[in-house]
């Protein structure tokens, strides 16, 4: 399963990079907002955002509520850098900007997928990634990882060639909390988990590893040198 970094914070991009074992970054309005970042910023840094990954995917979602506008934010924002990927909330309205779009070449990452038939309606529109979200079923009091597994279900049930420009569909584990949904998503065979550096940071911690490394640096003070 590759990671990908839930945020739109530079410096959280970059400390994450940094570790070499991202494959993408996905960000959201509220991820936007939380920079403090203006209007007439956001796809300047939308662009600042694709250079630092590289060519990896960088998701950047239109706000737009209509399919004419859908499909213009989508040509705009994808024109922004070759690895920028438009995301859409599913809705009647995106499933046609879809069609249109990846009819063109454009990825679509169809966002806030809580169902096994969303993630299928936005694969046959010609989504090139479905995004499921975990963490806010968990938020009421629903097991978002056993919907989760709906969606991989579904979607591995099928050959997505000749949808969209890759002729796959991967599906991206979102609103992820904690280090257990990534571990639930990677056993069910999701392709990817989009993770806030918070929640990264957990994953690379244990404490038997803290315990160990403590161990291992009084031991070698023992170690006489020559
Ligand atoms: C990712 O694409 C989603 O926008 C994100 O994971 C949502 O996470 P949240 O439920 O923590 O806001």
């Amino acid at each position: 399963m590759k990671f990908f970094i839930d945020t739109a914070d530079i410096d959280e991009i970059k400390e994450a990079m940094s570790w070499g074992c991202l494959a993408g970054v996905t960000t959201n309005p509220s991820l936007y907002a939380r920079t403090g970042g203006k209007l007439a910023d956001f796809e300047g840094h939308m662009v600042k955002i694709a250079e630092i990954c590289k060519g990896l995917p960088v998701s950047a979602e239109s706000q737009s509520k209509t399919v004419e506008g859908m499909i213009e934010d989508g040509r705009r924002l994808s024109a922004l850098a070759p690895n920028i990927v438009v995301k859409l909330p599913i809705c009647a309205e995106s499933l046609a900007a879809t069609h249109i779009l990846a009819s063109e070449g454009v990825r679509i990452n169809m966002t806030l997928i809580f169902s096994a038939p969303q993630a299928l309606l936005a694969a046959n529109a010609g989504a090139r990634y479905v995004s499921p979200f975990v963490g806010r079923f968990d938020d009421i009091g629903e097991d978002g990882i056993s919907e989760l597994n709906n969606v991989v279900s579904a979607i591995g049930n099928y050959d997505w060639g000749g949808k969209n420009v890759d002729n796959q569909v991967e599906i991206i584990t979102a609103s992820v909390r904690t280090p257990n949904h990534v571990t639930q998503a990677a056993l069910m065979g999701a392709d990817i988990a989009t993770v806030p550096l918070s929640a990264l940071k957990k994953c690379l911690k244990h404490p038997l590893t803290d315990q160990g490394m403590a161990s291992f640096d009084a031991d070698w003070a023992k170690v006489v040198a020559q």
